[in-house]
């Protein structure tokens, strides 16, 4: 989609973050917008720091919410006539190991982070077939493709939207809809800081500032790369200098990085016992 003026563009998560970022962006592209999130203070925020030339709307979305998702595709077309673009961004993480996550916290990422996609994206789908030229943006990460100890729901999840953004890409070749896979490394965000954590497990404060000291890449940076990766209809987009580091480990050496992790990981929690 080489040229973004006017076009509609519905976005997940944007009340903070990359989704952020992202709306203050495609505002100034001359983007309309219609965001959606949990966090309804988030997305107010959000709005006040949008180019005023364009239309704004704010919609309450559960994006784990199937029927809410495609009731929240119904009103942007109501509300803004068509729709060009859906960035399917929200998501969240947890921090505790597989054997000790609860299946509460395993769904509560899983539903967010595979489901909100799915959901996001088959909602849409029957409204971007209506356009000369439409795209899908469907935010997973890195750890689709290296799995990182402590996130065990979250490697599972972004795993699982890779396969449908390549399945979802085989299945409309040759339509209107241009599909982008987006992988970033770590991005300075508030995701460890929303992430859940199980009592008695890995200290949060901790964790958070070691996540601030080695997410290289801003979420401005960020949207900045996901948005080139929209207007050269990119097919799969990696974001962050680690992002591309960790691509050409795992090629390298797809067990032995692995392991290599697995043991760096292991060494780190018996130093703080
Ligand atoms: N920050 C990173 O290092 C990183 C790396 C790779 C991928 N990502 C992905 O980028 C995307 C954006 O995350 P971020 O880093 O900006 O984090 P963030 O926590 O700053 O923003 C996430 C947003 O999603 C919203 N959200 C959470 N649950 C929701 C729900 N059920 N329905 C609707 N909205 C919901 C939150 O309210 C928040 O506004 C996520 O999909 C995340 O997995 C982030």
């Amino acid at each position: 989609m080489k040229n973004l003026k006017d076009k509609v563009v519905a976005l997940t998560g944007a009340a903070s973050g990359i989704g952020r970022c992202l709306a203050i962006q495609l505002a100034d592209k001359g983007c309309h917008l219609a965001l959606a999130d949990v966090d309804e203070n988030g997305l107010q925020e959000t709005t006040k720091l949008l180019a005023t030339s364009v239309k704004v709307s704010t919609h309450i979305v559960n994006v784990a919410n199937k029927d809410r998702v495609y009731a929240w595709a119904d009103e942007v077309v109501a509300k803004h006539g068509h729709v060009d673009v859906v960035i399917n961004n929200a998501g969240v993480a947890s921090t505790a190991r597989l054997d000790e996550i609860s299946y509460e916290d395993f769904d509560w990422v899983f539903n967010i982070v595979f489901y909100g996609v799915l959901y996001g994206t088959k909602a849409f789908l029957p409204y971007l077939k209506q356009r000369n030229e439409a795209n899908i943006v469907n935010i997973s990460s890195v750890n689709a493709f290296f799995p990182f100890p402590n996130n065990g729901p979250y490697n599972a999840a972004k795993h699982a939207v890779k396969g449908l953004n390549q399945t979802f890409m085989q299945e409309l070749r040759n339509t209107n809809v241009n599909i982008t896979s987006v992988h970033p490394g770590g991005i300075k965000t508030n995701i460890v800081r929303n992430a859940r954590f199980i009592e008695g497990g890995v200290d949060k404060g901790k964790k958070v500032r070691e996540f601030d000291k080695v997410a290289g890449t801003s979420p401005e940076k960020a949207a900045e790369i996901i948005i080139g990766g929209l207007v050269k209809n990119r097919k799969r987009q990696l974001v962050g200098k680690d992002a591309v580091v960790i691509d050409l480990l795992v090629r390298l050496f797809p067990q032995g990085f692995s392991d290599l992790v697995g043991l760096a990981f292991d060494l780190e929690a018996k130093k703080s016992q």
